[in-house]
């Protein structure tokens, strides 16, 4: 197995995969409020995706090696469910964080971006959570370039993230993506600079760490999929996917709604 090098026209189609899968994002945002059930918000997705951009809800009935097929068509993740909670009944309450992740497969290509939403008034420190994960997200794209290692991406989120005194998720990373979901190489979120692949132009993989305010440790929820942090720490997560280029990287999950790099992060 190696890592697949996107043709100019397969990249073409991954643009237009990522900016539909990050207009999802967009749509929801006004919906993310208190009252709302992440079972009506996934239908409100699935809806804009199916009907809307004629596109396909990647997780619905995503079956992994000893998995049991997804149920929704989003991911949505609240609190301290670190990732891949199954939208249900609950409803969003004042001071919720949830993530919720997208992945869209237009043209028999995917795109797979995640954000977090504040319902109503959040406390201090979830707001820190989210802001500093973002800056986790975006201090790994801007290591992304030709001849870069993975592991430099690695170690600029982990050490971010523990340097503000939280910790990162080691049993789920970022992936390679394309025609297939998930695809190599595994994008970890931790690591050592100058280790890991070497990076080539046309590589396209998902950055999306997954940041703890308590320990590291993780358990799955008898669903078989909801995994929420051990100490029922508040996590938070951030995703984009990322095209490598020979000077540096492109994102291709952005839209009109997408939040730009932070300023003080410089730009490779
Ligand atoms: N979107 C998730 C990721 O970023 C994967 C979700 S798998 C699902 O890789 F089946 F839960 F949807
Ligand atoms: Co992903
Ligand atoms: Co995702």
């Amino acid at each position: 197995m190696s890592i697949s090098l996107k043709t100019p026209d397969e990249i073409a189609a991954m643009r237009v995969a990522g900016q539909l899968t990050a207009e999802v994002l967009d749509y929801i945002t006004p919906y993310v409020q208190a009252g709302i059930t992440t079972d009506e918000i996934d239908r409100l997705c699935h809806d804009y995706m199916v009907n809307v951009q004629q596109s396909i809800p990647a997780p619905l009935n995503y079956a992994p090696p000893g998995y049991q097929p997804y149920p929704k068509s989003i991911c949505s993740s609240i609190n301290h469910q670190v990732c891949h909670g199954v939208p249900g009944e609950r409803q969003l309450r004042n001071g919720d964080i949830v993530n919720l992740d997208v992945t869209v497969i237009k043209n028999g290509y995917h795109g797979d971006s995640s954000r977090m939403y504040h319902v109503g008034e959040t406390s201090l420190q979830a707001k820190r959570l989210c802001e500093v994960t973002f800056e986790c997200l975006w201090l790994g794209i801007t290591r992304v370039r030709a001849g870069a290692h993975l592991g430099d991406v690695g170690h600029a989120i982990q050490r971010h993230a523990e340097q503000s005194g939280y910790s990162v998720v080691r049993e789920f990373c970022g992936h390679g993506i394309g025609a297939k979901f998930h695809e190599e190489p595994q994008v970890l979120h931790y690591g050592r600079p100058h280790t890991g692949i070497r990076l080539e132009a046309g590589m396209v993989f998902t950055i999306e760490p997954m940041i703890n305010a308590g320990k590291a440790a993780i358990k799955t929820m008898a669903d078989g999929w909801t995994i929420v942090t051990k100490d029922h720490s508040l996590s938070a997560q951030w995703e984009h996917t990322i095209l490598v280029t020979e000077t540096g990287y492109e994102v291709l999950t952005t839209s009109a709604g997408s939040r730009q790099k932070p300023d003080w992060i410089g730009a490779t």
